[in-house]
């Protein structure tokens, strides 16, 4: 880590997103909307932490500032927008090759569930990495994170799940945590044995949750390779039953639990809520219960609409009815091979407003401070506050809301990770 101080001055939009008086949770309601704007604005870091927010002006003046100029290294924003670092809080990005096939499939009016059936899908892309060195699968995933932070994307959560043995999960944990250590940015690693019943398990699904409650859970556990647990729980994938009985193995193992939930069709979420989930994610076919007693706990409901948008869908998942009811909602790119193939946070934004009707101020309030709750991390990420870590992204627009609106390109300028330029363009 550098120690040199960094000061960004003329950001013409600073987003702070700051915390809001009295309220030291998620994000909800109208709260989403409060994105704690500074115009003019400056932030001075150092030792990779942010020691000041305020206008040019005032950082100008402020005498320590003043004496040790020098030793500065100053970045003018010419008023361009900063903002946190996007909070990536879902990511599947360990996987060999892409499913063209399946597009192609789908493009002629074939659907996610039956391309699964005849053996492609999630199935599909476990040789690939069952087969695969650690060094290859790392070596990808490091070119992916590059252009993660491309992006604007400073943290962010990363499952295994296309390996699905015991040998080959914990390779692709062991690959996440390889390419993490020549990346800047934070990495919050997710084991998902549970993403499917493999095919040698097919007729005794039991078995294989047994697989992964009492040798995958430990062993990632006791080498410290995840911090979570994540099951694909639906039709066609596991139970609610199941999903219980994982989540009680990742509890007893000291991990935080997470899940896929209700994209295809509805499980109840009462009875997971009880294990106190930091995320459940997709939420597609959430009803009126649901929604209530989400709008009582603080596990996030995390939305991935690119998947919706790549899967052709026509409906998404009902993000004005959680936030009305005042459930926290994080945005995520869910980047996989079979669903949602783009790492772009901006592109998930731009949906979020679009087909799901989500403000430019909620959708950014999601994909940070929420990101950031869903993945445990808000005391360090996901807004601009003295004591949190500097990351942050500078876009090249003079209005945030053009960070939603310009889709399909890549408006990010700069990208500053522990107070350090990570991707200049
Ligand atoms: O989040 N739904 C489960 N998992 C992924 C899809 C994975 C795949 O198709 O490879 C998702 O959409
Ligand atoms: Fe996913």
């Amino acid at each position: 880590m550098n120690n040199s101080p960094l000061l960004l001055t003329n950001v013409g939009q600073l987003l702070t997103v700051r915390s809001v008086l009295g309220n030291s949770g998620p994000r909800r309601g109208t709260d989403l909307k409060n994105l704690g704007i500074i115009h003019n604005a400056a932030v001075l870091c150092l030792g990779g932490k942010i020691v000041s927010v305020g206008t040019t002006k005032e950082a100008l003046r402020d005498p320590w500032l003043k004496n040790n100029r020098k030793k500065v290294s100053e970045i003018d924003c010419a008023g361009k927008v900063v903002v946190p670092g996007f909070v990536d809080s879902h990511t599947h990005p360990v996987f060999v090759s892409p499913r063209l096939v399946d597009f192609e499939k789908r493009i002629e009016g074939a659907s996610y569930e039956t391309i699964a059936e005849a053996g492609g899908g999630i199935r599909s892309s476990l040789e690939g990495v069952r087969r695969a060195e650690k060094q290859l699968l790392a070596d990808k995933f490091l070119f992916v994170l590059r252009d993660i932070s491309a992006h604007g994307t400073t943290t962010v959560e990363t499952k295994s799940g296309y390996g699905l043995t015991v040998e080959s999960e914990l390779k692709s944990l062991e690959a996440i945590r390889e390419a993490a250590g020549h990346w800047p940015g934070t990495v919050v690693p997710t084991l998902l044995g549970a993403h499917v019943v493999p095919k040698e398990f097919q007729n005794c699904s039991q078995k294989y949750v047994e697989l992964v409650c009492k040798e995958m859970i430990p062993q990632a556990a006791r080498r410290k390779l995840a911090r979570f647990v994540d099951v694909f729980c639906d039709k066609g994938a596991f139970t609610a039953t199941e999903t219980a009985q994982i989540f009680t193995a990742a509890e007893r193992n000291g991990l935080r639990l997470r899940a896929h939930l209700s994209q295809l069709a509805r499980t109840p979420v009462q009875p997971l809520l009880r294990f106190n989930p930091a995320s459940l994610d997709h939420m597609d076919h959430v009803n009126g219960d649901d929604i209530a007693a989400l709008a009582k706990c603080d596990t996030i409901t995390t939305l991935v609409p690119g998947a919706n948008y790549f899967l052709g869908l026509k409906e998404y998942p009902p993000a004005r009815k959680l936030i009305e009811a005042g459930a926290p909602v994080a945005l995520a790119t869910d980047y996989n091979p079979g669903t949602s193939p783009t790492l772009s946070m901006p592109m998930a934004m731009s949906l979020a407003c679009t087909h799901m009707k989500m403000s430019p101020e909620e959708a950014i309030a999601a994909a940070t401070i929420n990101g950031a709750w869903a993945l445990r991390v808000a005391d360090r990420k996901g807004s601009i506050e003295p004591g949190k870590d500097a990351d942050f992204a500078v876009f090249a627009v003079h209005d945030y809301r053009e960070i939603p609106y310009w889709f399909g390109m890549n408006r990010c300028e700069m990208t500053v990770i522990n107070g350090e330029v990570a991707n200049p363009h």
